[in-house]
Protein backbone atom coordinates (compact mmCIF):
# COMPACT_ATOMS: atom_id res chain seq x y z
CA UNK A 1 0.00 0.00 0.00
CA UNK A 2 1.34 3.42 -1.18
CA UNK A 3 1.52 5.94 1.78
CA UNK A 4 -1.56 8.03 0.41
CA UNK A 5 -0.31 11.21 2.11
CA UNK A 6 3.49 10.58 -0.07
CA UNK A 7 1.79 10.37 -3.45
CA UNK A 8 2.32 12.36 -6.55
CA UNK A 9 1.20 12.09 -10.25
CA UNK A 10 2.25 13.81 -13.06
CA UNK A 11 1.19 14.39 -16.83
CA UNK A 12 3.31 16.07 -18.93
CA UNK A 13 2.71 17.76 -22.07
CA UNK A 14 4.69 19.33 -24.52
CA UNK A 15 8.70 19.74 -25.86
CA UNK A 16 11.85 18.05 -24.20
CA UNK A 17 12.28 21.33 -21.54
CA UNK A 18 9.12 20.10 -20.22
CA UNK A 19 9.98 16.99 -20.06
CA UNK A 20 13.22 17.86 -18.59
CA UNK A 21 11.20 20.02 -15.93
CA UNK A 22 9.07 16.96 -14.92
CA UNK A 23 12.09 14.81 -14.56
CA UNK A 24 13.67 17.65 -11.79
CA UNK A 25 10.12 18.32 -10.28
CA UNK A 26 9.75 14.46 -9.69
CA UNK A 27 13.31 13.75 -8.40
CA UNK A 28 12.69 17.35 -5.77
CA UNK A 29 9.63 15.96 -4.78
CA UNK A 30 11.03 12.34 -4.26
CA UNK A 31 13.97 13.55 -1.74
CA UNK A 32 10.87 14.62 0.00
CA UNK A 33 9.84 11.63 0.60
CA UNK A 34 6.94 11.14 -2.22
CA UNK A 35 6.00 8.50 -4.54
CA UNK A 36 5.24 8.21 -8.22
CA UNK A 37 1.90 6.51 -9.16
CA UNK A 38 0.52 6.36 -12.75
CA UNK A 39 -3.19 6.83 -11.46
CA UNK A 40 -4.47 10.73 -11.01
CA UNK A 41 -7.47 9.63 -8.41
CA UNK A 42 -4.77 7.79 -6.27
CA UNK A 43 -2.68 10.42 -5.50
CA UNK A 44 -2.23 12.81 -2.88
CA UNK A 45 -0.55 15.88 -5.04
CA UNK A 46 -1.68 15.76 -8.87
CA UNK A 47 0.50 17.66 -11.30
CA UNK A 48 -0.19 18.84 -15.01
CA UNK A 49 3.31 20.03 -16.48
CA UNK A 50 2.05 22.16 -19.28
CA UNK A 51 2.45 23.49 -22.87
CA UNK A 52 1.34 27.37 -24.51
CA UNK A 53 2.43 26.28 -28.02
CA UNK A 54 -1.15 25.07 -29.18
CA UNK A 55 -4.28 25.83 -28.01
CA UNK A 56 -5.24 22.23 -28.69
CA UNK A 57 -2.42 21.36 -25.63
CA UNK A 58 -4.17 23.45 -23.42
CA UNK A 59 -7.47 22.35 -24.14
CA UNK A 60 -6.08 18.95 -23.21
CA UNK A 61 -5.30 20.42 -19.69
CA UNK A 62 -8.53 22.11 -18.85
CA UNK A 63 -10.23 19.01 -19.70
CA UNK A 64 -7.82 16.95 -17.52
CA UNK A 65 -8.56 19.20 -14.56
CA UNK A 66 -12.35 19.56 -15.27
CA UNK A 67 -12.22 15.54 -15.28
CA UNK A 68 -10.99 15.90 -11.65
CA UNK A 69 -13.34 18.62 -10.44
CA UNK A 70 -15.05 16.23 -8.24
CA UNK A 71 -12.68 14.16 -7.50
CA UNK A 72 -11.12 17.54 -5.95
CA UNK A 73 -14.24 18.59 -4.25
CA UNK A 74 -14.39 14.72 -3.14
CA UNK A 75 -11.11 14.72 -1.41
CA UNK A 76 -10.16 18.12 -0.49
CA UNK A 77 -6.91 17.11 1.09
CA UNK A 78 -5.52 16.38 -2.82
CA UNK A 79 -2.85 19.04 -4.14
CA UNK A 80 -3.92 19.67 -7.44
CA UNK A 81 -1.18 21.86 -9.58
CA UNK A 82 -0.53 23.79 -12.37
CA UNK A 83 2.87 24.02 -13.96
CA UNK A 84 4.93 25.72 -16.72
CA UNK A 85 3.71 27.36 -19.57
CA UNK A 86 -0.12 27.86 -19.25
CA UNK A 87 0.56 29.20 -15.87
CA UNK A 88 3.11 31.66 -16.55
CA UNK A 89 0.92 32.88 -19.38
CA UNK A 90 -2.70 32.29 -18.45
CA UNK A 91 -2.29 32.50 -14.16
CA UNK A 92 -6.05 34.38 -14.56
CA UNK A 93 -7.64 32.25 -16.74
CA UNK A 94 -6.87 28.73 -14.79
CA UNK A 95 -7.84 30.24 -11.49
CA UNK A 96 -11.69 31.42 -13.53
CA UNK A 97 -11.39 28.11 -15.93
CA UNK A 98 -9.95 25.78 -12.66
CA UNK A 99 -10.66 27.19 -9.61
CA UNK A 100 -10.55 23.65 -7.74
CA UNK A 101 -6.59 24.27 -8.60
CA UNK A 102 -4.57 24.82 -5.40
CA UNK A 103 -1.06 25.47 -7.08
CA UNK A 104 0.04 27.94 -9.86
CA UNK A 105 3.84 27.53 -10.84
CA UNK A 106 5.21 29.18 -13.97
CA UNK A 107 8.53 28.03 -15.98
CA UNK A 108 10.94 29.94 -13.97
CA UNK A 109 9.88 29.45 -10.57
CA UNK A 110 9.57 25.05 -10.26
CA UNK A 111 12.26 25.27 -7.44
CA UNK A 112 9.92 25.91 -5.15
CA UNK A 113 7.22 23.23 -6.18
CA UNK A 114 8.48 21.36 -2.87
CA UNK A 115 7.84 24.35 -0.77
CA UNK A 116 4.30 25.28 -2.22
CA UNK A 117 2.83 21.86 -1.96
CA UNK A 118 3.69 21.96 1.87
CA UNK A 119 2.43 25.48 1.93
CA UNK A 120 -0.87 24.06 0.48
CA UNK A 121 -1.23 21.67 2.77
CA UNK A 122 -0.37 23.40 5.45
CA UNK A 123 -2.96 26.74 5.05
CA UNK A 124 -5.23 24.93 2.35
CA UNK A 125 -4.98 28.40 0.53
CA UNK A 126 -4.10 28.52 -3.21
CA UNK A 127 -0.48 29.40 -3.63
CA UNK A 128 1.07 31.28 -7.02
CA UNK A 129 4.53 31.54 -8.17
CA UNK A 130 5.16 33.35 -11.02
CA UNK A 131 7.93 35.36 -12.73
CA UNK A 132 7.60 38.83 -14.48
CA UNK A 133 5.78 39.19 -17.78
CA UNK A 134 7.95 40.25 -20.36
CA UNK A 135 7.42 43.65 -20.03
CA UNK A 136 6.88 44.04 -16.24
CA UNK A 137 10.69 45.28 -15.46
CA UNK A 138 13.84 46.01 -17.18
CA UNK A 139 15.34 42.89 -18.81
CA UNK A 140 17.51 41.90 -15.83
CA UNK A 141 14.72 42.02 -13.51
CA UNK A 142 12.68 39.84 -15.59
CA UNK A 143 15.68 37.64 -16.36
CA UNK A 144 16.07 37.40 -12.64
CA UNK A 145 12.79 36.15 -11.84
CA UNK A 146 13.18 33.12 -14.38
CA UNK A 147 15.22 31.13 -12.24
CA UNK A 148 16.74 27.87 -14.30
CA UNK A 149 15.86 25.09 -12.60
CA UNK A 150 18.80 22.30 -12.67
CA UNK A 151 19.19 20.81 -9.02
CA UNK A 152 21.27 18.22 -8.90
CA UNK A 153 19.88 14.98 -10.73
CA UNK A 154 17.99 12.15 -10.13
CA UNK A 155 19.34 8.91 -11.83
CA UNK A 156 16.04 6.84 -11.41
CA UNK A 157 13.67 9.63 -13.16
CA UNK A 158 15.27 9.54 -16.34
CA UNK A 159 13.19 7.99 -19.20
CA UNK A 160 16.41 5.53 -19.61
CA UNK A 161 19.40 5.72 -17.69
CA UNK A 162 22.03 6.10 -20.34
CA UNK A 163 19.96 9.37 -22.09
CA UNK A 164 19.62 12.90 -20.42
CA UNK A 165 18.70 16.45 -21.40
CA UNK A 166 20.92 18.89 -19.67
CA UNK A 167 19.45 22.44 -20.17
CA UNK A 168 22.18 25.16 -21.45
CA UNK A 169 19.94 27.97 -22.26
CA UNK A 170 16.62 29.22 -21.18
CA UNK A 171 14.32 31.52 -22.36
CA UNK A 172 14.07 32.92 -26.19
CA UNK A 173 14.69 36.23 -27.62
CA UNK A 174 13.24 36.09 -30.85
CA UNK A 175 9.93 37.03 -31.10
CA UNK A 176 8.53 34.69 -34.02
CA UNK A 177 5.05 36.74 -34.52
CA UNK A 178 3.12 33.04 -33.78
CA UNK A 179 4.97 31.61 -30.98
CA UNK A 180 4.14 32.33 -26.84
CA UNK A 181 7.31 31.29 -25.82
CA UNK A 182 9.31 34.37 -25.18
CA UNK A 183 6.63 34.84 -22.92
CA UNK A 184 5.98 31.39 -21.13
CA UNK A 185 10.14 31.40 -20.41
CA UNK A 186 11.07 34.81 -20.64
CA UNK A 187 14.31 36.25 -21.68
CA UNK A 188 17.21 34.12 -23.16
CA UNK A 189 19.74 33.07 -20.60
CA UNK A 190 22.43 30.60 -21.53
CA UNK A 191 24.41 28.78 -18.43
CA UNK A 192 27.74 28.61 -17.56
CA UNK A 193 29.60 26.01 -18.96
CA UNK A 194 31.52 24.81 -15.87
CA UNK A 195 27.80 24.24 -14.50
CA UNK A 196 26.83 22.07 -17.51
CA UNK A 197 30.24 20.31 -17.75
CA UNK A 198 29.96 19.35 -14.42
CA UNK A 199 26.15 18.29 -14.65
CA UNK A 200 27.68 15.94 -17.64
CA UNK A 201 30.32 14.29 -15.45
CA UNK A 202 28.14 13.20 -12.76
CA UNK A 203 25.41 12.07 -15.36
CA UNK A 204 28.44 10.10 -16.79
CA UNK A 205 29.06 9.04 -13.89
CA UNK A 206 25.97 7.20 -12.79
CA UNK A 207 26.63 5.72 -16.22
CA UNK A 208 24.75 8.23 -18.69
CA UNK A 209 26.03 8.16 -22.64
CA UNK A 210 24.23 10.01 -24.35
CA UNK A 211 23.43 13.50 -23.46
CA UNK A 212 20.83 16.29 -25.36
CA UNK A 213 21.94 19.71 -24.90
CA UNK A 214 18.85 21.49 -25.02
CA UNK A 215 17.52 25.42 -25.50
CA UNK A 216 15.02 26.92 -27.54
CA UNK A 217 17.47 28.40 -29.86
CA UNK A 218 20.41 26.14 -29.16
CA UNK A 219 22.70 27.24 -31.44
CA UNK A 220 22.57 31.07 -29.87
CA UNK A 221 24.34 29.68 -26.93
CA UNK A 222 26.49 31.84 -25.50
CA UNK A 223 28.20 32.64 -22.42
CA UNK A 224 30.06 35.80 -21.48
CA UNK A 225 32.30 35.34 -18.87
CA UNK A 226 32.88 38.71 -18.07
CA UNK A 227 36.99 38.38 -18.47
CA UNK A 228 36.86 38.89 -22.17
CA UNK A 229 36.42 35.09 -22.81
CA UNK A 230 33.50 33.90 -24.73
CA UNK A 231 32.01 30.09 -25.03
CA UNK A 232 30.00 29.24 -27.41
CA UNK A 233 27.89 25.67 -28.44
CA UNK A 234 30.96 24.20 -30.27
CA UNK A 235 33.54 25.03 -27.25
CA UNK A 236 30.71 23.67 -24.79
CA UNK A 237 30.31 20.48 -27.21
CA UNK A 238 34.52 20.04 -27.27
CA UNK A 239 34.51 20.09 -23.51
CA UNK A 240 31.95 17.45 -23.20
CA UNK A 241 33.46 15.70 -25.71
CA UNK A 242 36.14 15.26 -23.45
CA UNK A 243 34.29 13.76 -21.05
CA UNK A 244 35.12 9.76 -20.59
CA UNK A 245 31.77 7.47 -20.54
CA UNK A 246 29.65 9.96 -22.45
CA UNK A 247 29.81 8.45 -26.41
CA UNK A 248 26.78 10.29 -27.37
CA UNK A 249 26.19 14.48 -27.91
CA UNK A 250 22.92 15.84 -29.37
CA UNK A 251 21.70 19.22 -29.53
CA UNK A 252 18.33 20.66 -30.48
CA UNK A 253 16.56 22.80 -31.88
CA UNK A 254 18.47 24.82 -33.96
CA UNK A 255 17.77 28.52 -35.25
CA UNK A 256 18.73 29.12 -38.90
CA UNK A 257 20.45 31.86 -38.66
CA UNK A 258 22.34 30.73 -35.56
CA UNK A 259 24.26 27.91 -38.08
CA UNK A 260 27.72 29.02 -37.66
CA UNK A 261 30.43 27.39 -39.24
CA UNK A 262 32.82 26.74 -36.09
CA UNK A 263 29.41 24.68 -34.95
CA UNK A 264 29.64 22.86 -38.36
CA UNK A 265 32.90 22.43 -38.01
CA UNK A 266 32.77 20.81 -34.40
CA UNK A 267 29.91 18.71 -35.34
CA UNK A 268 32.23 16.86 -38.43
CA UNK A 269 35.44 17.03 -36.55
CA UNK A 270 34.01 15.32 -32.70
CA UNK A 271 33.25 11.51 -33.18
CA UNK A 272 30.71 11.94 -30.66
CA UNK A 273 28.43 14.83 -31.95
CA UNK A 274 25.69 13.33 -33.42
CA UNK A 275 25.37 14.18 -37.01
CA UNK A 276 21.87 15.38 -36.94
CA UNK A 277 20.86 18.90 -36.86
CA UNK A 278 16.86 19.83 -36.30
CA UNK A 279 16.87 23.06 -37.66
CA UNK A 280 13.30 24.41 -38.35
CA UNK A 281 12.72 26.43 -41.32
CA UNK A 282 8.86 26.89 -40.75
CA UNK A 283 7.49 28.39 -44.37
CA UNK A 284 8.93 27.75 -47.61
CA UNK A 285 7.48 31.61 -48.79
CA UNK A 286 9.54 34.63 -48.36
CA UNK A 287 6.58 36.69 -47.62
CA UNK A 288 5.12 34.42 -44.90
CA UNK A 289 8.64 33.78 -43.13
CA UNK A 290 8.26 37.97 -43.21
CA UNK A 291 5.16 37.78 -41.60
CA UNK A 292 6.23 34.96 -38.43
CA UNK A 293 9.56 37.36 -38.03
CA UNK A 294 12.16 34.47 -38.76
CA UNK A 295 14.63 36.91 -39.29
CA UNK A 296 15.86 34.94 -42.27
CA UNK A 297 15.05 34.01 -46.19
CA UNK A 298 14.14 31.03 -47.95
CA UNK A 299 17.35 31.53 -49.95
CA UNK A 300 19.47 31.80 -47.07
CA UNK A 301 18.31 28.90 -45.22
CA UNK A 302 18.98 27.02 -48.98
CA UNK A 303 22.28 28.29 -48.13
CA UNK A 304 22.67 26.84 -44.92
CA UNK A 305 21.25 23.79 -45.61
CA UNK A 306 23.79 23.61 -48.30
CA UNK A 307 26.87 24.22 -46.12
CA UNK A 308 25.69 22.52 -43.65
CA UNK A 309 26.17 19.07 -45.63
CA UNK A 310 28.53 20.38 -47.27
CA UNK A 311 30.75 20.69 -43.94
CA UNK A 312 28.76 17.87 -42.32
CA UNK A 313 28.81 15.00 -44.77
CA UNK A 314 26.09 12.47 -44.44
CA UNK A 315 24.67 15.02 -42.08
CA UNK A 316 20.76 14.43 -41.56
CA UNK A 317 18.56 17.16 -41.11
CA UNK A 318 15.07 17.67 -40.23
CA UNK A 319 12.81 20.80 -39.73
CA UNK A 320 9.83 21.83 -38.48
CA UNK A 321 6.76 23.51 -40.40
CA UNK A 322 3.39 25.92 -39.63
CA UNK A 323 0.74 25.38 -42.53
CA UNK A 324 -1.65 27.57 -42.93
CA UNK A 325 -0.42 30.53 -41.04
CA UNK A 326 -1.84 34.06 -41.62
CA UNK A 327 -2.46 35.11 -45.07
CA UNK A 328 -0.63 31.72 -46.60
CA UNK A 329 -2.03 31.78 -50.14
CA UNK A 330 -2.12 28.62 -52.69
CA UNK A 331 1.18 30.15 -54.16
CA UNK A 332 2.54 30.67 -50.84
CA UNK A 333 2.55 26.92 -49.83
CA UNK A 334 3.02 25.45 -53.05
CA UNK A 335 6.59 27.11 -52.31
CA UNK A 336 7.05 24.95 -48.96
CA UNK A 337 6.02 21.92 -50.81
CA UNK A 338 8.80 22.49 -53.31
CA UNK A 339 11.26 23.51 -50.39
CA UNK A 340 9.84 20.26 -48.84
CA UNK A 341 10.30 18.44 -51.93
CA UNK A 342 13.64 19.45 -52.94
CA UNK A 343 15.35 19.86 -49.28
CA UNK A 344 15.60 15.74 -48.68
CA UNK A 345 14.85 16.39 -44.86
CA UNK A 346 15.11 13.43 -43.12
CA UNK A 347 11.93 14.18 -41.32
CA UNK A 348 9.32 17.20 -41.09
CA UNK A 349 7.26 18.17 -37.88
CA UNK A 350 4.00 19.72 -39.11
CA UNK A 351 1.89 21.79 -37.66
CA UNK A 352 -1.35 23.93 -38.32
CA UNK A 353 -0.83 27.48 -37.35
CA UNK A 354 -2.90 27.74 -33.85
CA UNK A 355 -3.25 31.34 -33.25
CA UNK A 356 -1.94 32.23 -29.64
CA UNK A 357 -3.48 35.32 -27.76
CA UNK A 358 -0.72 37.83 -26.83
CA UNK A 359 1.47 36.83 -29.44
CA UNK A 360 1.78 39.73 -32.43
CA UNK A 361 0.40 37.53 -35.30
CA UNK A 362 -3.01 37.52 -33.09
CA UNK A 363 -2.81 40.89 -33.15
CA UNK A 364 -1.51 42.01 -36.51
CA UNK A 365 -2.95 39.36 -38.49
CA UNK A 366 -6.27 37.61 -39.64
CA UNK A 367 -6.57 33.48 -38.94
CA UNK A 368 -7.48 33.64 -42.03
CA UNK A 369 -6.86 29.97 -43.29
CA UNK A 370 -9.76 27.56 -42.94
CA UNK A 371 -9.45 24.86 -40.79
CA UNK A 372 -10.15 22.51 -43.92
CA UNK A 373 -7.48 24.03 -46.18
CA UNK A 374 -4.88 23.51 -43.02
CA UNK A 375 -5.63 20.39 -42.89
CA UNK A 376 -5.11 19.19 -46.12
CA UNK A 377 -2.11 21.51 -46.34
CA UNK A 378 -0.90 19.62 -43.41
CA UNK A 379 -1.65 16.10 -45.30
CA UNK A 380 -0.13 17.12 -48.57
CA UNK A 381 3.16 18.43 -46.83
CA UNK A 382 3.19 15.20 -44.85
CA UNK A 383 2.94 13.02 -48.40
CA UNK A 384 5.88 14.46 -49.54
CA UNK A 385 7.85 14.45 -46.12
CA UNK A 386 6.80 10.64 -46.43
CA UNK A 387 8.36 10.10 -50.00
CA UNK A 388 11.54 11.68 -49.14
CA UNK A 389 12.04 9.84 -46.08
CA UNK A 390 11.27 6.58 -47.89
CA UNK A 391 13.30 7.32 -50.23
CA UNK A 392 16.19 8.57 -47.75
CA UNK A 393 15.95 5.19 -45.26
CA UNK A 394 15.93 2.67 -48.74
CA UNK A 395 19.09 3.96 -49.68
CA UNK A 396 20.17 2.62 -46.23
CA UNK A 397 19.36 -0.38 -47.20
CA UNK A 398 22.92 -2.70 -46.79
CA UNK A 399 23.81 0.00 -44.60
CA UNK A 400 26.02 -0.84 -41.21
CA UNK A 401 25.02 1.08 -38.63
CA UNK A 402 25.92 1.83 -34.53
CA UNK A 403 22.22 1.72 -33.08
CA UNK A 404 22.33 3.03 -29.47
CA UNK A 405 19.74 0.47 -27.97
CA UNK A 406 17.34 2.34 -25.70
CA UNK A 407 14.50 -0.11 -24.95
CA UNK A 408 12.08 -2.32 -26.32
CA UNK A 409 9.92 -0.73 -29.61
CA UNK A 410 6.04 0.20 -29.40
CA UNK A 411 5.78 -4.13 -31.06
CA UNK A 412 8.26 -5.09 -28.37
CA UNK A 413 6.25 -3.06 -25.19
CA UNK A 414 3.90 -5.91 -26.07
CA UNK A 415 5.99 -9.63 -25.75
CA UNK A 416 7.44 -10.73 -22.99
CA UNK A 417 10.70 -9.84 -21.89
CA UNK A 418 13.98 -11.49 -23.02
CA UNK A 419 14.47 -11.57 -26.95
CA UNK A 420 11.65 -9.02 -28.60
CA UNK A 421 11.82 -6.30 -30.82
CA UNK A 422 13.93 -3.58 -29.53
CA UNK A 423 14.52 0.02 -30.96
CA UNK A 424 17.73 2.72 -30.68
CA UNK A 425 18.53 5.40 -32.94
CA UNK A 426 21.63 5.60 -35.03
CA UNK A 427 24.34 8.23 -35.05
CA UNK A 428 22.27 10.40 -37.69
CA UNK A 429 19.06 10.05 -35.27
CA UNK A 430 17.39 7.02 -37.22
CA UNK A 431 14.92 5.02 -35.62
CA UNK A 432 16.36 1.35 -36.23
CA UNK A 433 14.43 -1.58 -34.60
CA UNK A 434 15.73 -5.08 -35.24
CA UNK A 435 15.49 -8.05 -32.34
CA UNK A 436 17.97 -8.43 -29.59
CA UNK A 437 18.25 -9.66 -25.76
CA UNK A 438 16.77 -6.83 -23.74
CA UNK A 439 20.41 -6.95 -21.90
CA UNK A 440 21.46 -4.94 -25.06
CA UNK A 441 19.04 -2.07 -24.23
CA UNK A 442 21.82 0.60 -23.21
CA UNK A 443 24.62 -1.07 -25.37
CA UNK A 444 25.83 0.78 -28.39
CA UNK A 445 25.84 -2.14 -31.48
CA UNK A 446 26.18 -3.14 -34.85
CA UNK A 447 23.10 -3.47 -36.67
CA UNK A 448 22.77 -4.21 -40.44
CA UNK A 449 19.85 -2.48 -42.21
CA UNK A 450 17.67 -4.90 -44.28
CA UNK A 451 14.32 -3.18 -44.53
CA UNK A 452 12.86 0.13 -44.56
CA UNK A 453 9.74 2.31 -43.81
CA UNK A 454 9.16 6.01 -43.91
CA UNK A 455 9.34 6.35 -40.40
CA UNK A 456 11.78 3.03 -39.12
CA UNK A 457 14.61 1.22 -40.37
CA UNK A 458 14.51 -2.96 -39.77
CA UNK A 459 17.83 -4.42 -39.26
CA UNK A 460 19.91 -7.20 -37.89
CA UNK A 461 21.75 -6.90 -34.57
CA UNK A 462 25.69 -8.11 -34.95
CA UNK A 463 26.16 -9.85 -31.47
CA UNK A 464 28.65 -11.80 -30.24
CA UNK A 465 26.71 -12.06 -26.98
CA UNK A 466 24.52 -15.49 -26.45
CA UNK A 467 22.16 -14.62 -23.76
CA UNK A 468 21.39 -17.07 -21.62
CA UNK A 469 22.76 -19.76 -23.78
CA UNK A 470 19.17 -19.46 -25.60
CA UNK A 471 20.73 -17.50 -28.24
CA UNK A 472 22.98 -17.50 -31.18
CA UNK A 473 23.93 -14.15 -33.24
CA UNK A 474 22.85 -16.40 -35.90
CA UNK A 475 19.03 -16.62 -34.24
CA UNK A 476 19.02 -12.83 -33.73
CA UNK A 477 19.50 -12.28 -37.13
CA UNK A 478 16.94 -15.16 -38.22
CA UNK A 479 14.78 -12.92 -36.12
CA UNK A 480 15.19 -9.88 -38.34
CA UNK A 481 11.53 -8.41 -38.74
CA UNK A 482 10.75 -9.83 -42.33
CA UNK A 483 9.67 -7.46 -44.92
CA UNK A 484 6.63 -4.99 -43.71
CA UNK A 485 3.78 -4.17 -46.70
CA UNK A 486 1.84 -1.73 -43.84
CA UNK A 487 3.34 0.75 -41.23
CA UNK A 488 4.48 -0.62 -38.64
CA UNK A 489 3.28 1.14 -35.17
CA UNK A 490 6.21 2.19 -33.70
N1 LIG B 1 0.84 27.35 -34.11
C1 LIG B 1 1.29 26.21 -34.67
N2 LIG B 1 2.53 25.75 -34.51
C2 LIG B 1 3.37 26.46 -33.74
N3 LIG B 1 4.66 26.26 -33.41
C3 LIG B 1 5.04 27.26 -32.59
N4 LIG B 1 4.03 28.12 -32.41
C4 LIG B 1 2.98 27.64 -33.11
C5 LIG B 1 1.64 28.10 -33.33
N5 LIG B 1 1.19 29.23 -32.79
C6 LIG B 1 5.46 25.13 -33.91
C7 LIG B 1 6.71 25.60 -34.66
C8 LIG B 1 7.81 25.27 -33.69
C9 LIG B 1 7.25 24.03 -33.01
C10 LIG B 1 7.88 23.68 -31.72
O1 LIG B 1 5.89 24.36 -32.83
O2 LIG B 1 6.84 24.85 -35.84
O3 LIG B 1 9.05 25.01 -34.34
FE1 LIG C 1 9.33 30.48 -30.59
FE2 LIG C 1 10.73 31.57 -32.59
FE3 LIG C 1 11.81 31.40 -30.12
FE4 LIG C 1 11.47 29.16 -31.58
S1 LIG C 1 12.83 30.90 -32.11
S2 LIG C 1 10.94 29.43 -29.39
S3 LIG C 1 9.57 29.63 -32.68
S4 LIG C 1 10.03 32.63 -30.73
Amino acid sequence: MHDRTKTLFIETVGCQMNVLDSELVVGSLRRQGYELVHDATAADVVLFNTCSVRAHAEEKIYSALGRLRRHKRDNPEVVLGVLGCMAQKDQEEVRRRAPHVDMVVGTGQLARVPELVEEVKRTREPQYALSLGRTDGGKQEVAASFESFDPPRDASMRPTPFQAYVRIQIGCDKFCTYCVVPATRGPEQSRHPDHIVAECRQLAGEGCKEVTLIGQTVNSYKFDHGDGRRSRLSDLISRIHDIAGIDRIKFVTNFPKDMTDDLLDAVRELPKAVKYLHVPVQSGCDDVLKRMKRLYTVGSYREMLHRSREKVPGVAISSDFIVGFCGESEKSFEKTMDLVHEAKFKNSFIFKYSPRPGTKADDLYADDIPEEVKKRRNNDLLAVQNVNSLEDHKQRIGDTVEVLVEGPSKVGERQPAGVRQLTGRTMTDHIVVFDGHDRLIGQTLTVHIREASPFTLYGAAETGEVPGGELTPRDVESKAPAPRRSLPVL
